[in-house]
């Protein structure tokens, strides 16, 4: 599959043949793009990484801490693909960011690295703060640096993609959408600190032109997502006949969409999305979490009979702290400006996502079990709470 003639070099033209982009397509490894993606070992990112690699044309140099929530397990089908660089780093360390940029000379960053689960920040808000905001302030300063200097198409085609998401809205009443214009109005310290990088990446458009987008999606699901939020949770609590823990009355209603869905959206604002824009991306799919986790069980009664009825498992606990009671997404914009919509409906969406989770007991046991970073994190206690 591979047809690589020279070393890796910005001066001779090397071929390599994209699989997705079918056999006869030979692509001069000196005119692919370079995406430097921060967090690609985590959920969305790592999807992000696997699907750029799979449908187009590009290189990928993948900058992530590695905490608890990254996990080189999900990038094991591509390591040895020579299109893909993998760095541990923090995106707080300006001096690594700058270097990785001045060595591999993307044409766009996209910043996926975050802390991302809302009941973490309610535990200890100070790692969001620093990553979250203070990482994106370094990431931007260091793009900054990379982008002015740069002339001609390079310059002009330089991108920076800021990945956010729709809690920085706040919660919505029982009607209505969430808009690009929709005032901000963070609920957790999740969500404000996404809310803060979001102000900042805008910043950098209006002061310095830095040719910045930013997408805010709702809730993603899919394979990969690390077991401590509400669908791997409750599909691991079903194989294991433990209880379901549903937060408060079980109402509040999220906006689901299948992580590769979200990822082609991603795709999509990348290559024709206008700079200094602001898109939302949701599946127009709002369902009450309640219904989230009796429709998982419906399935989970087909495909893993051994604990049916699993609905029987559902347990209400406390509510979480500041919980959003709606959050549902208008995102009419993207489809009409950037032709995207979701290829996924829930039903399908869900069906893949337990079947990856059945045929992959092993990465949920090493996710579990610390085993995929040589630790063990003590989840089992954590997992008693449910998360969205
Ligand atoms: N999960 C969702 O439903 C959802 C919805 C909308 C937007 N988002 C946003 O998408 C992004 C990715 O979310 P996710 O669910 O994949 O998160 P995740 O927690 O699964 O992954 C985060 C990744 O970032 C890495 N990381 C954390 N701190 C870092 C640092 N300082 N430097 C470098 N890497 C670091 C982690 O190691 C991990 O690989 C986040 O910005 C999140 O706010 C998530």
């Amino acid at each position: 599959m591979l047809a690589i003639i020279q070393p890796k070099t910005y001066n001779f033209s090397i071929f390599y043949s994209v699989p997705a982009m079918g056999p006869k397509k030979i692509i001069p490894f000196n005119f692919m793009k370079t995406y430097l993606v921060t967090g690609g070992a985590g959920f969305i990112g790592s999807t992000f990484v696997l699907e750029a690699l799979a449908q187009a044309d590009c290189r990928v140099v993948n900058l992530d801490k590695l905490t608890y929530a990254g996990n080189l397990d999900n990038l094991k089908s591509i390591e040895n693909d020579s299109r893909y660089f993998f760095h541990q780093g923090d995106i707080c360390d300006r001096a690594t960011v700058q270097a990785l940029l001045n060595e591999h000379r993307p044409d766009a960053i996209i910043n996926f690295a975050a802390e991302s689960h809302v009941d973490r920040s309610i535990d200890s808000p100070g790692e969001f703060i620093h990553t979250n905001v203070l990482g994106t302030f370094e990431l931007l300063e260091a793009a900054r640096a990379y982008w002015q200097p740069l002339e001609g198409t390079e310059r002009e085609n330089f991108r920076f993609l800021h990945i956010s998401t729709d809690e920085v809205y706040g919660a919505l009443g029982e009607t209505g959408f969430f808009t690009e214009e929709t005032p901000y109005k963070p609920n957790s310290p999740y969500a404000a600190s996404k809310a803060s990088s979001d102000h900042l990446v805008r910043s950098y458009f209006k002061t310095f032109k830095l040719p910045v987008l930013t997408t805010n999606c709702s809730n993603n699901y899919g394979p990969r997502q690390f077991p401590e939020k509400l669908l791997p949770l409750m599909i691991h609590n079903c194989i294991k006949g433990k209880p379901l823990p549903v937060y408060g009355d079980g109402l509040q209603v999220r906006d689901w969409l299948y992580v590769e869905d979200h990822c082609r959206a991603v795709l999509q604002v990348l290559e024709r999305g206008r700079p200094g824009q602001v898109y939302n991306i949701g599946g127009h799919n709002e369902k009450t979490n309640l219904d989230t986790v009796k429709t998982l069980c419906a399935i989970m009664d087909q495909e893993f009979p051994a604990n049916a009825p699993h609905d029987s498992l559902i347990e209400f606990v406390a509510d979480r702290p500041g919980h959003d009671r709606r959050y549902a997404i208008d995102a009419s914009k993207i489809k009409n400006e950037l032709g995207w919509t979701p290829q996924e409906n829930f039903a399908s969406g869900l069906s893949k996502t337990v079947q990856w989770y059945l045929s992959h007991s092993e990465w949920v046991e090493r996710a579990l079990s610390g085993a995929y970073r040589g630790e063990r994190l003590g989840l089992e206690s954590k997992t008693n709470e449910g998360s969205s």
